[in-house]
Formats: structure tokens, sequence, C-alpha cells
């Protein structure tokens, strides 16, 4: 059976400008998005994730620049939208965004149930007052908040208690696409593994299609159906969550998985492999497969322009490698 698609991106390509020249945080990127499943986007600090994620609602910042591309959410290509349409019926209404640092983004003058009720407002002008903080409190509920505590402010809650705030606020309008950037990150390992299960819960109970950014890809591996691996801006490999484990073909993806972990998984600990070096300054790119100063295998091909073409590996696994794992000699 064919799922219908939520989201298509093409070719988008997002840079910044700044006094040193132009940064390619994102720079030729493919995504699709199935209805009701949840994607995955792992890789390093400074790969363009978050710059990907706000890329979804447009809310980049001013030096941010789409330089190409296509984004066709449920259908109509976001680009094309009018700005004021595009704010009133599509941001918050049908796409939010968890953002990455959240939980210090409530207003620490306003009870949190206010600050729900006030985003209600934002797209549904025609509920009163009570009725808007009644879904807030509901939604409080939802996140298994207790919705007494929604008359308290910010700071009386905890650092788990205020991301599970902001996911209330992120599903406040009735999303059909929520991008979580780093949603469990900075909190400790049974938090992040309560809020795990709460986006997971949320995703089956509210039909939601999610994105979920993180660095830490045993997050994703709990979290997700499918894993996009992203690297100095591209995506690299693309395939679902339990075969990119099971079998991963590009070198970068590889060195991530070894790099994390899970705690039971003691056998990964001694296979443990560290990817040397940093990446690259976005500046200025390597030539190539931007991952060839690092790579293992990296041979002459993969130093020249162009860079390797995502490719079909196996069944719905795609990888942009000239040397994939599976076809060493
Ligand atoms: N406003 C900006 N102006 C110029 N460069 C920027 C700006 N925002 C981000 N960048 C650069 O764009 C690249 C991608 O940044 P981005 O924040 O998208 O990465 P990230 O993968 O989310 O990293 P992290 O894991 O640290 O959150 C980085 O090189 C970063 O320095
Ligand atoms: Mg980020």
């Amino acid at each position: 059976m064919m799922m219908a698609n939520i989201l298509e991106i093409k070719d988008l390509r997002i840079y910044y400008e700044t006094k040193n020249g132009e940064v390619k945080a994102v720079d030729g990127v493919d995504m699709v998005i199935e209805k009701g499943t949840s994607v995955g986007l792992a890789g390093e600090s400074g790969c363009g994730k978050t710059t990907l994620g706000l890329s979804f609602l447009k809310l980049l910042p001013t030096n941010g620049k789409i330089v190409s591309g296509s984004m066709i959410f449920d259908g109509e290509d976001i680009y094309a939208y009018d700005e004021k349409v595009f704010r009133e019926d599509i941001r918050w209404a049908q796409i939010s965004m968890i953002f990455q640092g959240a939980m210090n983004a409530l207003n620490p003058v306003f009870k949190v149930e206010d600050q729900i009720a006030e985003a209600i407002k934002l797209h549904d002008k025609s509920k009163r007052k009570k009725e808007r903080l009644e879904i807030a409190r509901n939604l409080l509920r939802t996140v298994d908040i207790d919705p007494a505590m929604g008359s308290h402010y910010p700071h009386e809650f905890s650092g788990g208690m205020r991301q599970r705030a902001m996911i209330a606020m992120a599903l406040a309008c009735d999303p059909q696409l929520v991008i979580a950037d780093e949603p469990t990150t900075a909190l400790d390992v049974i938090v992040q593994k309560q809020l795990m299960d709460l986006l997971r819960r949320l995703k089956d109970e509210m039909n939601l299609s999610l994105v979920v950014i993180s660095h830490d890809i045993s997050v994703l591996a709990e979290l997700c159906d499918y894993l996009n691996i992203m690297y100095a801006g591209r995506i690299v490999e693309w395939a679902e969550i339990t075969e990119i484990f099971r079998n991963p073909q590009h070198h970068y993806t590889h060195g991530l998985i070894s790099t994390f972990p899970t705690i039971e998984d003691e056998e990964r600990l001694e296979k443990f492999i560290y990817i040397k070096g940093a990446p690259p300054n976005l500046l200025n790119p390597p030539s190539g497969c931007r991952f060839h100063p690092r790579c293992p295998a990296a041979t002459d091909v993969c130093r020249q322009d162009p860079e390797p073409k995502m490719r079909l590996i196996g069944e719905n696994h795609y990888v942009a490698c000239h040397h994939p794992r599976g076809e060493e000699q």
C-alpha cells in the first residue's frame, strides 16, 4: 500500500551570508516524510540539522537564504505560499516545532497554562478565554503534567516538566507535523526515557508525523521509523531504523553508530570506533565527498567533484558513497 507523503523536499540549499562569505549549511538535501511516521535526523554538531528544521517553518535567521529547492507539504509548495497565509494557516497550526534548548524559552512572568492558552489564541480567535484554558489544561494532562500545575510559573517546573510544557505548546493547535530539535538533550537518562515514551505515545494517539533531530543516535533508535544521516549539509544515508543499525553503509554512519553505544549493548562498546577529526567548515567544504578527509575508505575518486549522489543500495536503503561498506573488497 502506498502511503501519502506529508512532506517532500527536493534539492534544498540554504546558505547563510556572513562577513567571511557563504556558509553552506544545507546543500542539496532531498527528504521524504510519510504521513504518520517519525523520521530521525542525526549528525554531529554544525552539520545543518537545526537549519533544515527551521526551514520547515520558514523561520530561518535573517541572514539565512533559501538558494534553491522545493518543499511540498501535504501537496502544496510551502515556499510558494504568501507569508500571511503561511503564518495564519500553516506555521504552528499545521507544522510546529519544539526548539533546541526550548525548555528555557518559557516566559518566566506568565503562568504556564496562560502561555499555552495564548498559543491557542494565535490561531483560533473564536474560542473564549475559559475554553482556551480548558484546552491548555487538557494538553498538560496529555503530556503527563498535573493540570493543577498549570497555574504555576516556569521556575516552579523541573527541566523535564518544562520540556513537557513545550511539547504541549507545540501541540496547542493540533498540528500534523512536529519537528522536535534535540528534545531530550540536557536531561538525565530517566527523564530522557520518559520523554521519548511520551513522544512515541503522542505520535500514535494524535497520528502525528514527527521529525526528531538529535546528535544522539540512540535517542533516534528508540523513537524513529526511519533515519537520515546528515553530514556537512547533506544527507549521506537514509533507511529504515533497524536496517540502518544492522547494516550501516556509509562510513560516517558506521562511525556514528559505534560512537553511541546503548547501555545494554556492551558488545558495541568493545567495537567502539572513533571518527577521527572534526566536521569541515561550511564556508569552504572539501571537494567531492565532504567526508573524505575523515574516511577510512577514501580513494582518489572520493576527493574529486562531483560528490557521490544518493543511490539505492538495498530495499528502501539509500547511500551517497563511492565505496559503501557492503561493496568493500
Ligand atoms: N545565523 C547564522 N549565521 C551564520 N552561520 C550560521 C547561522 N546559524 C547557523 N550557522 C552555521 O550553519 C551551520 C549549521 O548550523 P546548525 O545550527 O544548523 O547545525 P546543527 O546541526 O543544528 O548543530 P548542533 O548539533 O550544534 O545544534 C554551522 O556551520 C553554523 O555555524
Ligand atoms: Mg542544532
